[in-house]
C-alpha cells in the first residue's frame, strides 16, 4: 500500500517535470520569442532581476531587497514583472516614453531600487519604449548612482529634484536638450520730461563704475517678458509701470554657466514717479534725462549700448516701432503673448478687434 502511493508520488513528479521541460521547450523554440522575452523567462526561473540592458552581467539581489514572491492578491495590488519583482510606477510621456516619479516619502535602499529599476526597464524595453525619465527628488539622493549604472544620465536639475534619462532603442536618441537660453529684460522707463529710470548696481561688472544703466533682471520661470520688465523695475526702484513695447532685443553665448542669453529690452510707461528702492542689488536710482544717459562715456564707447539708446531716442522722438505684445492662445489652450509690430500690423489688430 505505502510503496503503492510512493510510486504514485514518483510518477506525478515526473510527469511535473516533463510538464515543465516541455513548457520551457516551447518557450525557448518558438520563432517569435525575442531576447528580452528569453531575459524574462530566465529571470522567472531563477528570480533575478533581468539582465542589465548596458549589458553587464545580472546581480543577484541581496537577500529581501525588493525581491519577494508575490501572493495573488499582492500581485493584483501591485505590478509585478516576470520575476516577481515589484515595477516602478511611470506614466507615459506623448513621445513614446515613460516618466518616473519617484514620490515615496520613506528612504529606499539602492539594492531595491535597483531591481525594480532593472525589471521596469526589461518590461518597458519589451513594450518599446523609447525615453526613460526619472524625477528624482533631492531626498532620494542616494538613488542617483544607482540609475546611472543602469545607464542613466543627468538631463536638468531644479533645486528639489534632479531629471535623469535613459534612451532605451539603439537608434540614435531624440531626447530634447536641456534648456539652452536664459531670458533677461532691460526696462527703458521714460516720463514725460524726457528723463529716463536709470540705477546703479551693487554688483556685477558695473560696480563702483558710476555708470548708469536701466533696471535689468531675469525672467522668471512661468513668466511673461512684459510681466517681468514691470516686475525688475518695482523692485528696483518702486516704480509702478505699465507695458508699452520691446523694443529690440540681442541674442549672445557662452554667457551664464555656457548658456546663451536673449535680453529684450522694454518700453514701460511709469504710472508712479517717487523713487523708493529696497533692493539690496541696488545702490542709486533716480530719473536721468535721456540725452544725458546716452552721453555717458560707457554708453558711447560700446556700439551695443550706443545702439540701443539710439533706437530709444528714436522711439521718442516718433521714428521708430517696436513690437507690441497681443494676448492669445496656444493651440493646446494656454495663454500665450505674440510680439509684433504695432504699426505696420495695425490694420490687422483692428480686424481682430472688430471680429470679437
Ligand atoms: C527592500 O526590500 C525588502 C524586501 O522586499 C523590504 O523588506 C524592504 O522594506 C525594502 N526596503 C525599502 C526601503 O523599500
Ligand atoms: C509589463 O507591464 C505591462 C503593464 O503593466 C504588463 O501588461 C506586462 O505583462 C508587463 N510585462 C512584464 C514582462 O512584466
Ligand atoms: C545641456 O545642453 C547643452 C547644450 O545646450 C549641452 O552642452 C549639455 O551637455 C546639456 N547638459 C546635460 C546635463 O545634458
Amino acid at each position: 500500500m505505502k510503496r503503492k502511493r510512493h510510486s504514485l508520488m514518483m510518477k506525478l513528479v515526473a510527469l511535473l517535470i516533463l510538464w515543465l521541460v516541455v513548457i520551457h521547450f516551447d518557450a525557448l523554440s518558438s520563432s517569435s520569442v525575442n531576447k528580452n522575452q528569453l531575459q524574462c523567462f530566465f529571470t522567472a526561473a531563477s528570480f533575478l532581476p533581468p539582465r542589465n540592458l548596458l549589458g553587464s552581467e545580472p546581480q543577484p539581489p541581496a537577500a529581501g531587497a525588493g525581491v519577494f514572491i508575490p501572493t495573488a492578491k499582492e500581485k493584483k495590488k501591485k505590478k509585478m514583472g516576470e520575476g516577481g519583482i515589484e515595477l516602478l510606477k511611470a506614466e507615459e510621456d506623448k513621445h513614446g516614453g515613460v516618466v518616473v516619479n519617484v514620490e515615496v516619502e520613506d528612504p529606499i535602499e539602492p539594492l531595491n531600487f535597483s531591481s525594480w529599476l532593472q525589471a521596469s526597464i526589461s518590461n518597458w524595453s519589451q513594450q518599446g519604449k523609447k525615453g526613460v525619465w526619472i524625477k528624482l527628488p533631492i531626498k532620494h539622493s542616494n538613488l542617483v548612482d544607482t540609475a546611472v549604472k543602469a545607464g542613466f544620465r543627468y538631463h536638468h536639475a531644479e533645486p528639489d529634484h534632479l531629471m535623469l534619462v535613459y534612451w532605451i532603442p539603439h537608434s540614435p536618441d531624440t531626447i530634447p536638450q536641456n534648456a539652452s537660453h536664459r531670458v533677461g529684460i532691460g526696462a527703458f522707463v521714460i516720463n514725460n520730461n524726457r528723463e529716463m529710470l536709470v540705477v546703479q548696481e551693487t554688483d556685477g561688472r558695473f560696480k563702483g563704475t558710476g555708470i548708469w544703466k536701466m533696471p535689468t533682471g531675469t525672467v522668471n520661470e512661468g513668466e511673461d517678458i512684459c510681466a517681468a520688465a514691470i516686475r525688475e523695475v518695482k523692485e528696483e526702484t518702486g516704480i509702478e509701470t505699465e507695458f508699452v513695447e520691446i523694443l529690440a532685443f540681442r541674442q549672445s553665448h557662452k554667457s551664464f554657466f555656457q548658456k546663451s542669453d536673449m535680453f529684450f529690452v522694454s518700453m514701460l510707461r511709469p504710472l508712479s514717479f517717487d523713487i523708493h528702492s529696497q533692493a539690496s542689488e541696488i545702490v542709486a536710482s533716480k530719473w536721468m534725462s535721456i540725452e544725458e544717459y546716452a552721453a555717458q562715456s560707457f554708453v558711447q564707447e560700446h556700439d551695443l549700448f550706443r545702439f540701443i539708446a539710439e533706437i530709444c531716442l528714436s522711439k521718442l522722438d516718433g521714428k521708430y516701432t517696436g513690437f507690441s505684445n497681443l494676448l492669445t492662445t496656444t493651440s493646446s489652450g494656454k495663454n500665450t503673448y505674440l510680439y509684433f509690430n504695432g504699426h505696420d500690423a495695425s490694420n490687422l489688430v483692428d480686424s481682430k478687434n472688430q471680429q470679437a
